[in-house]
């Protein structure tokens, strides 16, 4: 195939809303038959590289990888000429002869784009400092399998609301025609091209989003309410100054007494227990973080099942 044919998977939106119906649908499918779907069988390689630490997202990609029947290859950027310089386009052309795909955590989004553009396979985002689209879509999938349906339902995000996961929450959740409420501090706003496009999607699938300061507001009535670390790589120097900012923000029981009575809470994790959420609460009955990490392998084995078949279509 040709640089061009690849369906790449980079932000959000880069799905319209009936393509992510169709993979969190294949997702629960898979879910449900784990070895049924073998779209790498060969084996064929799938790439993960890592610029940044990862736990989930390293073991649902290689473990979802060898349920497709494909084999992962699993490489930390700082082993590599890409951690001293490489040019991103070179990197791209020697991982897409040998893969069938290359997923990547990186820092800037513009570095996957660099690689999408290079590259002749699909090219898929692992968490970059602007989005987190593969845990969103994991958040979703288990919205819709603890509650039955995303559409019309409310997903209260409470936190650091310039955070990759706030990001995709706006968009994925808009995507999903639910009602997405962001709340945060002031300094931590969302950027303001991605709020407007999430608003945008959001009047086409009858969805909703709000930016708010008060976080009882935001859980009122919520179906999900959904936080992550305060802290994310990269900010540590940041720490003590955003822990004053976002501590009127943490997930706790009152909080949660505000939600839905069968409001779920998600964590995309590492959680720190008694910052962000409190040990009752991501411990407690409401509580959905085992799912919602065990659903990264199911949403990414779709996506991967769906992005490697369009670009077989495209060819
Ligand atoms: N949620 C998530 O992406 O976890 P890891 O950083 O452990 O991959």
């Amino acid at each position: 195939s040709a640089v061009g044919t690849a369906r790449h998977f980079l932000r959000d939106d880069d799905l319209t809303p009936a393509e992510q119906a169709i993979i969190l649908d294949l997702a629960a499918q898979m879910r449900a038959d784990r070895f049924a779907h073998r779209p790498l069988a060969g084996p064929r390689t799938v790439a993960l590289l890592f610029d940044k630490p990862s736990t989930r997202t390293r073991i649902s990609f290689a473990v979802g990888v060898t349920d497709l029947g494909g084999s992962p290859l699993t490489v930390d950027a700082q082993t590599t000429h890409l951690g001293r310089g490489e040019p991103i386009e070179d990197v791209a052309r020697v991982f897409d002869r040998q893969c069938a795909a290359i997923v990547w955590r990186t820092f800037a989004q513009d570095n996957l784009e660099a690689m999408a553009a290079a590259s002749t396979v699909p090219v898929i985002n692992a968490l970059s400092d602007t989005f987190h689209p593969c845990q969103i879509l994991a958040d979703l999938e288990t919205i819709r399998q603890r509650l039955g349906s995303l559409s019309g339902r409310t997903l209260a995000f409470i936190g650091d609301g310039s955070a990759n996961t706030a990001h995709s929450s706006l968009l994925g959740g808009a995507l999903a025609g639910m009602h997405v409420r962001l709340a945060t501090p002031v300094a931590y706003q969302p950027e303001p091209a991605i709020l407007a496009r999430a608003r945008q999607i959001a009047a086409t699938t009858g969805g909703s989003v709000e930016v708010l300061a008060d976080p009882i507001a935001a859980a009122k009535d919520a179906d999900a309410l959904a936080t992550d670390v305060w802290t994310a790589m990269g900010q540590e120097a940041e720490h003590e100054q955003r822990l004053a900012a976002l501590r009127p923000f943490g997930i706790d029981s009152h909080l949660l007494s505000h939600a839905a009575a069968a409001a779920i809470v998600l964590h995309c994790l590492p959680a720190h227990r008694g910052a962000e959420i409190t040990a009752e609460v991501i411990d407690g009955p409401h509580s959905a973080v085992w799912d919602q990490a065990e659903n990264r392998r199911h949403v990414q084995k779709a996506l991967l099942a769906f992005l490697l078949e369009e670009g077989e279509r495209r060819r």
